[in-house]
């Protein structure tokens, strides 16, 4: 597996409890959650709909509801959590530099 580090956005430009939107290199879009402070990054599309977790989803502690039919996931696993919603979402790992989110777009888990 290649690394590939990719800055997403600053640290800053998510408040905590919020999610923004991101883009990987191949236009890939992704969904930042800032959990007290704490980056994830899933995949911005739901597995149920296509629903945009930035855009339609709440954060509540660790879990990303869908604002369209109530599913959820585990921001940290990608894991779904709540009917209607079976299929985990994909994650990459997070690092913080310089006031930065970057991530691996390398190692992102399929
Ligand atoms: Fe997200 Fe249906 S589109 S729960």
């Amino acid at each position: 597996e290649t690394s590939e580090l990719v800055a997403l956005c600053a640290t800053d430009d998510i408040e905590q409890g919020g999610i923004r939107r991101g883009t990987l290199p191949d236009g890939h879009a992704v969904a930042i959650y800032n959990v007290d402070g704490e980056y994830f990054v899933t995949d911005d599309i739901c597995s149920h709909g296509e629903a945009s977790l930035s855009e339609d989803g709440m954060l509540e502690g660790h879990q990303v509801e869908c604002s369209w039919h109530f599913g959820r996931f585990d921001v940290r696993t990608g894991e779904a959590c709540a009917m209607p919603c079976e299929k985990a979402l994909r994650t990459w790992p997070v690092r913080i530099e310089d006031g930065r989110v970057f991530v691996d777009a390398g190692e992102g888990n399929a």
